[in-house]
């Protein structure tokens, strides 16, 4: 690989070193004398256990086992949780260890709190990729292959803070408006708003995905885009082109604001493949000049030049845990890189055509490439090996991952798919008419949206597949469709109107057939009435039958009743005739039995006393037929009585007979007339049921129109909105005109505020240069004393030497002396020894003796070649007086020629500061129309957000 380093030696190294160190993984990356070597030992002991002591060991340790996992120690550490092991040497994916802290997997880890940070993530990623090494030196274990989780769920990895990023009062007039549409070659969806941009001419164009409505207009003067993306944060919009081998440009947007934030390159070729880093620091580009770049988005500034692709650069992505970019070329060659480095990491080979389009998955584990081959390859990070790939067209154009870990990809087949993870078709919307060329999943994976070689851009619900609109890249003016909306606008106030109209009616209606219902119920409450009335005088007359009947039955028995006493007392007579009748037969008997006892008597007297006693009881007789005679008379009398007493009681009966006639009578009078009350009755109460029927149906009906009616109205509303909206949008286009203008102002002014500036700042050099001067007098004076110092010095030289040389020549003396008393002791110990050869004593005591003589000779003749010097310091001292003089002289003139050149710098600082206003006047001048234009901006935003409709 040749890599070519292009940053400037001052800023540069210290600027990657910073950052890469800032991020906590210079371990890792720096120093790289031995590259991979370096890299690949991430251990245990050294990088990864200093990161779960902060964050894991609380809960995970020997005595606390969470989960029943320690992670204190490395062995403790490879045993695993209690759902087995924690992790798979060279395969983070598969690992559980790194899923809990990526928040890729439950339990998130650590338990309710924010993720750990992400560089300390990417080092347990490396440690797990590298082969688990438990410390410096160790050996990594052996992966056991590529073990990919194509089904992972991801959700909500890298969502902003905040408020998602959607276009606020963007420009909604489009940059032009063409006869055709072009090619959709460029497409993107924000990650985490409703939102898409599309390439059109001469701009690009934010589209609401929910809606399908035009949310924004980034003019884009440098032609077409090529590319387009959205940051991860979904707050940045980048696009790429330029054309042909003239420009190439890279402009980046503010997505809220519509405001350019960054804009790079100026002499390169065109761009086809772009991308921001997540963290957004860096931009990445290349194009035909088969070079991979990448800048500082903080001052510009090219940081990598990467040369290595053999063809035009098509396609490129940063990881989005911002640590890789893969790029992809022409001629099939695809690259991961590390991107703060622009270090090759993996050289992924495979592809036979043209690679199309780069996405990486949500955790970073994963690269999809589409080719021109029609082959759709998932890479494998770690490895860098192929863990998937299949034929999803006949050429693939594109392929884009939703957070999910579904694909949607798009061909020359006409045809956009959605894949799952593993790539098992899912989806096969209906086909374009021409080639489809970009395709992608709206941020919430719910829909996608793509294009084709005719310009036709269409968004599918991925749920059913139905088609829910279309984005135009050729949208028309704001006039032509204010002209539409207004018509619709009319023709909804109109369906309004009548709608209006038939409430009013249903309305009325419904009043007349309330008032029917309440005369209804009026009429049947008088109707009840007077059934009650006759039911009651029937009542009355059924009684007055009863009571006539029971008259009879009283009559009758009256009467029954005299016949009875009647009869009994005409029996009684009748009986007392028939007594009187016998007592007189029986009176004649004892009338007749008298007579014959007188007649006997007159012959016998002994028959007196029975005369006597006959005709006492002929008296007797007589007497008792006298008395039943009365009796009899009495009872005849009674008799004749109750006779003449019948006739009351059959009077008596014939009156209540002909009572009951009567009563017959007037109850059957009554009968028709409760006949006529109850059918009268029966049919008001029809009548009040069918009024009530009547009413409901014209109150139901009033209740439809009514609904109808505030429904139109309600699409009125929402119409008339949508053409204040428009109205306003076309205000706007002023606000954005006068914004123009204001950079063009504001520009102005910084030009002429720079003469100013550049004035301000000579004038501060001059006076920085004159207290400089200041200072060379100062220390020009400080010189002619220290020169002074040294002539009073070099006076006294003379005399030091000459003390000096004294002092020398007695020390040499002195040591001269006690070398000659050596060498004699010497001399003398060695005469002795020769006559005592044996004395091993004296052999040494010379041996010493000469020792002594020798250091003692050195001495003195150091002694010596010192007193010989101090005679020459003497010289030294007396030539070294006039040259003290000179230098006081040469200070004293030099400190003279410094004076001056102050006072010089202090005239030129004076003249400097003098000028300041001058060159500052034309911006001070200026300044009115700089503040006028703001004004003017202000203003009319203010009027454009009082023509804004508020939203419904
Ligand atoms: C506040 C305590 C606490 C902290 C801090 C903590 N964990 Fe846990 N961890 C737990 C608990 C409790 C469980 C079991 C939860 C469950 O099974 O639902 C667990 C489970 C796990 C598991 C799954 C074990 C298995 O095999 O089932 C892993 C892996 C894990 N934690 C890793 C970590 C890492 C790595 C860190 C540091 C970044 C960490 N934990 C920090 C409490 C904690």
């Amino acid at each position: 690989m040749e890599h070519q380093d292009t940053k400037t030696p001052s800023s540069s190294p210290l600027k990657i070193f910073s950052t890469v160190f800032s991020l906590g993984l210079w371990v890792l990356v720096f120093p790289s004398s031995s590259g991979a070597q370096q890299e690949a030992a991430v251990n245990y002991s050294e990088h990864v256990l200093p990161i779960l002591t902060t964050h894991c060991l609380g809960c995970h340790n020997a005595d606390k086992k969470k989960g029943d996992l320690d992670l204190s120690s490395y062995s403790a550490a490879m045993a695993g949780g209690g759902s087995g092991e924690s992790a798979v040497a060279g395969d983070s994916g598969a690992s559980t260890l790194y899923k809990v802290i990526a928040h890729l997997a439950d339990p998130k880890m650590p338990p309710k709190k924010a993720k750990i940070p992400d560089a300390e993530i990417a080092v347990i990623r490396k440690w797990i990729d590298g082969g688990l090494i438990d410390a410096p030196g160790g050996k990594a274990k052996k992966s056991k292959g590529p073990k990919v989780d194509l089904t992972l769920n991801v959700s909500t990895t890298g969502k902003p803070a905040g408020p998602v990023a959607m276009p606020e009062d963007l420009l909604l007039e489009p940059a032009i408006h063409t006869v055709r549409a072009e090619a959709v070659i460029a497409l993107a969806a924000s990650p985490w708003a409703p939102l898409a941009a599309v390439a059109g001419q001469h701009q690009v164009l934010l589209y609401n995905t929910d809606t399908l409505e035009l949310s924004g207009v980034l003019p884009y003067p440098e032609r077409r885009p090529a590319v387009l993306r959205f940051s991860r944060s979904g707050s940045l919009l980048l696009a790429g082109g330029g054309h042909g081998a003239k420009l190439g440009r890279v402009v980046v947007w503010d997505v809220r604001t519509g405001d350019r934030v960054f804009e790079i390159g100026e002499e390169f070729d065109q761009v086809l493949a772009a991308d921001l880093s997540p963290d957004q620091t860096h931009v990445a580009l290349g194009g035909p000049g088969k070079l991979v770049k990448i800048y500082s988005t903080k001052d510009g500034e090219l940081l990598h030049s990467i040369k290595k692709h053999t063809d035009w650069v098509t396609a490129m992505e940063f990881s989005p845990d911002g640590l890789y970019l893969a790029t992809g070329d022409r001629a099939g060659g695809l690259h991961v890189w590390e991107a703060k480095t622009g270090h090759i990491h993996h050289s992924l080979n495979g592809h036979k055509g043209a690679i199309t389009d780069l996405s990486w998955r949500a955790d970073s584990t994963l690269v999809a490439s589409a080719s021109e081959d029609g082959q759709v390859f998932l890479w494998e990070l770690a490895n860098g090996t192929k863990v998937k790939s299949w034929q999803a067209h006949p050429a693939a154009a594109a392929v884009k991952y939703s957070r999910d870990g579904r694909l949607v990809t798009c061909g020359r087949d006409m045809l956009t798919r959605v894949w799952d993870g593993a790539g098992t078709k899912l989806k096969d919307f209906e086909a374009f008419t021409d080639l489809a060329l970009r395709a992608t999943f709206s941020h919430d994976g719910a829909r996608v949206i793509a294009g084709d070689w005719t310009g036709e851009i269409r968004v599918w619900d991925v749920a059913d597949g139905r088609r829910v609109g279309q984005l135009d890249t050729n949208p028309p003016s704001l006039a032509d469709r204010l002209a539409v909306e207004i018509k619709a606008l009319e023709e909804t106030r109109a369906a309004a109107a009548k709608r209006g109209a038939e409430q009013k009616a249903a309305g009325a209606a419904a009043a007349l057939a309330l008032d029917a219902l309440s005369a209804a119920h009026r009429k049947t409450s008088e109707s009840q009435t007077a059934l009650t009335a006759a039911e009651a005088k029937l009542a009355d007359a059924d009684k007055a039958l009863l009571g006539a009947a029971q008259g009879i039955k009283d009559a009758q028995a009256a009467l029954a009743a005299r016949q009875a006493e009647a009869a009994q007392k005409a029996q009684l007579a009748k009986d007392g005739g028939a007594a009187l009748q016998k007592t007189k037969e029986e009176l004649k008997k004892a009338q007749d039995a008298a007579a014959e006892l007188l007649k006997q008597g007159e012959s016998d007297p002994s028959k007196a006393k029975d005369l006597e006693a006959a005709q006492k009881a002929a008296a007797d007789k007589a007497a008792e037929l006298a008395r039943m005679s009365d009796a009899l008379l009495r009872t005849r009398t009674d008799a004749d009585l109750a006779a003449n007493a019948m006739g009351p009681a059959q009077k008596g009966l014939a009156d209540a007979q002909a009572a009951q006639k009567q009563a017959e009578e007037s109850k059957a009078a009554q009968q028709p007339a409760l006949a006529l009350v109850r059918q009268e009755s029966v049919q008001t109460q029809t009548r009040a049921t069918e009024a009530r029927k009547a009413a409901d149906t014209a109150t139901a009906a009033q209740a439809q129109t009514k609904k109808a009616s505030g429904e139109a109205e309600a699409l009125v509303v929402r119409q008339q909105a949508r053409v204040d909206g428009l109205k306003a949008a076309q205000f706007n286009v002023q606000v954005y005109a006068a914004k123009a203008e204001l950079a063009n102002v504001q520009a102005e002014y910084d030009a002429l505020g720079a003469k100013g500036e550049d004035a301000r700042r000579a004038a501060g050099d001059a006076e920085a240069k004159a207290k400089a001067g200041d200072q060379a007098v100062e220390a020009a004076q400080a010189g002619i004393q220290k020169a002074e110092a040294a002539v009073v010095e070099a006076k006294a030289g003379p005399a030091k030497a000459q003390a000096a040389l004294e002092a020398a020549k007695k020390a040499e003396a002195l040591k001269l002396k006690r070398l000659e008393a050596a060498l004699l002791l010497w001399q003398n110990l060695k005469d002795d020894a020769a006559e005592a050869k044996d004395d091993a004593t004296l052999a040494q005591a010379v041996a010493r003796a000469k020792e002594a003589c020798d250091l003692l000779q050195k001495d003195a003749d150091l002694a010596v070649v010192q007193t010989i010097a101090r005679e020459h310091g003497i010289e030294k001292a007396k030539t070294a007086i006039p040259a003290a003089e000179a230098e006081l002289a040469r200070t004293r003139s030099e400190a003279l020629s410094t004076a001056s050149q102050a006072a010089a710098l202090h005239a030129a600082a004076a003249e400097a500061a003098k000028k300041i206003p001058a060159e500052r006047a034309p911006a001070e001048a200026f300044k009115p129309r700089l503040d006028a234009a703001k004004a003017k901006v202000d203003a009319l935003r203010a009027e454009y957000l009082k023509l804004k409709p508020r939203p419904i």
